[in-house]
């Protein structure tokens, strides 16, 4: 069979779809790539005049999408029309953890999934290779095919074949451009050599033939899993022993520092925070967890379930602190909340731990102000289930009255004033270097700053009289 690949359709416009597409538009001219989904509003978005509008934040993004949008990369809502003329398919819907029925709270839902296999299998024509993108459980190539094949029956049986190929996506949020242009490694699961070679060729236009790696497919399928887990697990690692270096004395940055020069644990992924969110390592692992115990691992399940036991911990800790040194109460006091992305460059809040941590300081009663450079209010107030309180001065107060805090967007800094803490939740660049002795002299005494991000100058914070509460730093 002499089958090339010339027409590519992502189904999904989403964090992954979109970025992923564009990077590869980018790198391969000659082919076209059709990004759908069935959110209009994310598909305006994505085809908005305003490049500075475009519905995720990347940087480098806004540049890719300028050179290719509308030349070999399309955002539409005619997935039939994709389908149809697609010769090869990657699928890149959400995959969140099942609210209800079996497996709830564990396994990932496949609807999403589901629903656009039964798109495939209806549309497609020819032969078509069909890619999981989207992070799997395992063994769901197989709950592919067989909606694939089911369509294959009488006259269809000639017209139409599949292959399906497992490419999971590493890239993380922040630095998506950055991960796709030079990946550790892609890999390429499947049984089909033909299709995988096609796929891997794709690839070869920019990323070295030593980084293409092929394993069975089930084998790719579980290697995403364990890569988020493994990720997941260093973060709760680094997190407990944050908490040691505390009580003790010791300082986590320096015990980051030693343990990381041993070249068999690496550098990287050592940062003590307020805990790990994005919409991915709590959900993959909380699958891996599922699997454990569906095949009756149970110690394996309870293994990989301490790992989101710690982080949630770690997220309710931080605001126990808060109460504790603003003297046990922080009713109608004010506090500046510095960042509510869950990472730095990006305007994701998926499983932010902001989110738990500002719900648990609104629920003492605070009166928070939200600062992020990137983060749209409507989206914090849609994560916090709680609106913004009133600017006009008499329905504020009718608020206040309801003995509960509240909460507030602020666009710029210019927010200290009356304030008596800071709590800094994301390590955005601005937050490096903020004034602390004008900010002083605004603040109620004695004022403090709460850093889960190791991003302040330590010095001039102490300089500037301010109480410093530093992440696993004992010596304080
Ligand atoms: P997302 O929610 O941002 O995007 C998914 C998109 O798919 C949505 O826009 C949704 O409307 C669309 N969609 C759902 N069903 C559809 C259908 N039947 N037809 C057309 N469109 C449909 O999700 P995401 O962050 O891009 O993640 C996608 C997958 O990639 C997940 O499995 C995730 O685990 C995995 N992943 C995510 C990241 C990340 O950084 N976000 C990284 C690696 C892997
Ligand atoms: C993560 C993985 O890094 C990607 O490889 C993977 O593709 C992706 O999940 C996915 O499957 O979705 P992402 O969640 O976007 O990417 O971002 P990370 O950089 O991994 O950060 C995750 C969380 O861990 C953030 O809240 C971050 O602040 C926190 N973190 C990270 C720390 O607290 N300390 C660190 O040292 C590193």
């Amino acid at each position: 069979m002499s089958f090339s690949i010339k027409n590519i359709c992502c189904i999904g416009a989403g964090f992954v779809g979109g970025p992923t597409m564009a990077l590869m538009a980018e790198k391969c001219r000659n082919l076209i790539f059709n990004v759908v989904d069935i959110n209009k509003q994310r598909i305006a978005e994505w085809n908005n005049k305003d490049f500075s509008k475009l519905p995720i934040y990347e940087p480098g993004l806004e540049e890719i999408i300028k050179k290719t949008r509308n030349k070999n990369l399309f955002f539409s809502t005619e997935i039939e029309d994709a389908i149809r003329s697609a010769d090869l398919i990657f699928i890149s819907v959400n995959t969140p953890t099942k609210t209800n029925g079996l497996g709830a709270g564990k396994s990932s839902d496949l609807k999403w999934v589901e629903a656009s296999a039964r798109q495939v299998a209806k549309f497609a024509e020819g032969h078509t290779i069909v890619v999981e993108k989207s992070t799997l459980p395992v063994r769901t190539a197989e709950v592919i095919e067989s909606i694939l094949n089911s369509t294959l029956s009488g006259l269809n049986k000639d017209k139409k074949t599949f292959s399906v190929l497992s490419n999971p996506e590493f890239l993380a949020e922040g630095t998506a451009i950055q991960d796709l242009e030079n990946p550790d490694r892609v890999l390429i699961g499947g049984e089909d050599k033909e299709a995988m070679l096609l796929l891997s060729k794709i690839y070869k236009n920019w990323v070295p033939d030593n980084k293409i790696l092929f394993t069975n497919i089930w084998s790719s399928e579980l290697a995403k899993l364990t890569s988020n887990a493994f990720l997941a697990q260093r973060i709760s690692s680094i997190n407990s022993i944050s908490a040691i270096c505390e009580v003790t004395g010791a300082d986590i940055r320096e015990v980051s520092r030693a343990i990381g020069l041993d070249t068999r644990i690496g550098s990287k992924f050592l940062d003590s925070g307020p805990g790990f969110g994005g919409s991915c390592f709590k959900k993959d692992i909380l699958n891996l967890v599922y699997l454990a115990e569906y095949f009756g691992l149970e110690e394996v399940a309870k293994f990989w379930e301490e790992v989101v036991h710690i982080n949630i911990w770690n997220q309710k800790r931080i605001a126990k602190i808060v109460v504790k040194k603003l003297f046990g109460t922080i009713s109608q006091k004010k506090i500046i909340i510095l960042g509510f992305a869950f990472k730095a460059n990006t305007n994701d809040t998926r499983e932010s731990s902001a989110i738990k941590i500002c719900k648990d300081l609104i629920e003492e009663g605070a009166e928070l102000i939200i600062h992020d450079p990137k983060v749209n209010p409507i989206q914090i107030e849609a994560d916090l289930k709680i609106k913004p309180k009133p600017l006009n001065n008499e329905a504020s107060k009718t608020f206040l009255n309801s003995n509960s805090g509240s909460w507030r967007f602020s666009k710029d800094l210019n927010i200290f004033d009356g304030s008596h803490a800071i709590l800094v939740l994301t390590e955005w660049e601005e937050y490096k270097n903020i004034d602390w002795n004008y900010v002083a002299k605004k603040m109620v005494k004695p004022a403090w700053l709460f850093d889960t991000r190791s991003v302040v100058n330590v010095e001039l914070v102490k300089k500037s009289g301010i109480n410093l509460w530093l992440i696993g730093d004992g010596g304080i």
